[in-house]
C-alpha cells in the first residue's frame, strides 16, 4: 500500500495502486480504492496543490505526470468495474440457468375411482332402458328413510339398518330408498304428466358397520317403476337383463323370497358363483307395498311399482375380483392405479 513519504508519481506508487485495483473484489472496494488513489484528499491532490509554487517549466511537467497518472488509474478503476460488473452478470445468468434439454416431470392423469366407473356402468344400462338418474340428500329425516317405506319406529328392520342418527329426527341415510319417496311423492301431484315414473338413485349411503365386507359409507343404486301395469315378471326379466349385461355373460340367476317392509312380495337375488361353488346375494327387489304408495298420494289402486336395490361395492368387487371392500377406500394409488 502507499505510504505518505512515497512519491505518487513514482513507477512502484503506480504499480501497487494498479495491483489493488486488480485485486478488488467487488463495486464497495473498488469505490474506497477510488476515494484513496484519486480523490479529493489523494496524494495525488495534496501534491497538486503544491504547483501553486512552482515555476512555468516545472509546473507544466508536474501537471502532465499527475494527468497521466490520474488518467491511467482512473482507466484502470473503470475498467475493473466493468469487469465485475460483467462477471457478476455472468455469474447471475450462470446460476439462472435453464436447462431446456432435461426430460419435463410430465403430468399425472387422474383415473376415474373403479366404485364410480361400477356405478356409471351400472347406470348405463337403465339410462338405456328408459330410467332417469335421481338424487336426494344424504342427511335424511327419519320419515324418507323409514316411515314412508312402511317402516314404523318399533319395527324389527330398524335394527338391520345399523343408524347412524343427529337427533330423534334426522340421520344419514342408510339406502337410497328415501330417493324415491321423494320422486314418487313428487310425481303424485302432478300424476297424469309424472306416471309413469321410472327412475335409478344412485348415490352414498351410510351404516354403523365396518369390516372386511362392511363399510359406515357405501354406495347403492336402486330403481323405481310405477305404472298402471307393473308387474313382478317385468321386474324379474328387467334384474335378468341387467345382470347378464352387466357380467358380460348368461349367469345362473335366482329369485329367493325375502321380506322388506316397503315391498311385497319380495325377493333377494342370488348369482351363483362358480369359482366358489356358491350362490352370492347381490340385490334386494319386490313389488312396491300399497301403504308405500298411498304414503307417497300415488293411488295403488290404479297404480303398482316394483323396485330394486343394490349395493355398488358389492358389484365392483365381483367385477373386479377384489376381496376386501376396504380397499376401495384406502385411496392407496398401487390400488387405484391399476383401474385408471
Ligand atoms: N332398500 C333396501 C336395502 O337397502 C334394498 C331394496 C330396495 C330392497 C328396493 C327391495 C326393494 O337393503
Amino acid at each position: 500500500m502507499s505510504s505518505e513519504s512515497q512519491n505518487p508519481l513514482s513507477d512502484a506508487f503506480v504499480a501497487s495502486a494498479l495491483a489493488q485495483i486488480n485485486e478488488a473484489s467487488d463495486e464497495s472496494a473498488l469505490q474506497q480504492l477510488k476515494v484513496n488513489l484519486i480523490g479529493k484528499k489523494s496524494e495525488l491532490a495534496q501534491l497538486s496543490k503544491t504547483m501553486g509554487s512552482l515555476g512555468a517549466d516545472e509546473k507544466k511537467q508536474l501537471g502532465q505526470s499527475l494527468h497521466e497518472v490520474r488518467t491511467q488509474l482512473g482507466s484502470a478503476l473503470d475498467a475493473r468495474s466493468a469487469l465485475l460488473k460483467q462477471e457478476k452478470l455472468n455469474a447471475k445468468l450462470a446460476s439462472e440457468t435453464i436447462d431446456v434439454t432435461l426430460q419435463p416431470r410430465g403430468r399425472k392423469l387422474g383415473g376415474v375411482h373403479p366404485v364410480t366407473q361400477i356405478q356409471e356402468r351400472m347406470s348405463e344400462f337403465f339410462i338405456r332402458a328408459g330410467f332417469e338418474v335421481a338424487n336426494g340428500p344424504e342427511v335424511e329425516s327419519e320419515f324418507y328413510n323409514f316411515e314412508a317405506l312402511n317402516i314404523p319406529s318399533h319395527h324389527p328392520a330398524r335394527a338391520m339398518h345399523d343408524t347412524f342418527y343427529f337427533d330423534s329426527e334426522y340421520l344419514l341415510r342408510t339406502h337410497t330408498s328415501s330417493v324415491q319417496i321423494r320422486a314418487m311423492q313428487q310425481a303424485a301431484k302432478n300424476p297424469e304428466n309424472s306416471l309413469p315414473l321410472k327412475i335409478i338413485c344412485p348415490g352414498r349411503v351410510y351404516r354403523c358397520d365396518s369390516d372386511q365386507t362392511h363399510s359406515p359409507m357405501f354406495h347403492q343404486l336402486e330403481g323405481l317403476v310405477v305404472t298402471e301395469s307393473a308387474n313382478f315378471a317385468q321386474l324379474k326379466s328387467l334384474i335378468q337383463s341387467f345382470l347378464s349385461e352387466f357380467f358380460g355373460r348368461k349367469l345362473d340367476v335366482r329369485f329367493r323370497p325375502s321380506y322388506f317392509p316397503f315391498t311385497e312380495p319380495s325377493a333377494e337375488v342370488d348369482l351363483f358363483s362358480e369359482e366358489s361353488d356358491r350362490w352370492l346375494e347381490v340385490l334386494g327387489c319386490g313389488m312396491v307395498h300399497p301403504k308405500v304408495l298411498e304414503n307417497c298420494g300415488i293411488d295403488p289402486s290404479v297404480y303398482t311399482g316394483y323396485a330394486f336395490g343394490m349395493g355398488i361395492e358389492r358389484f365392483a368387487m365381483l367385477y373386479y375380483g377384489v376381496t376386501d371392500l376396504r380397499l376401495f377406500f384406502q385411496n392407496d394409488l398401487r390400488f387405484l392405479n391399476q383401474f385408471a
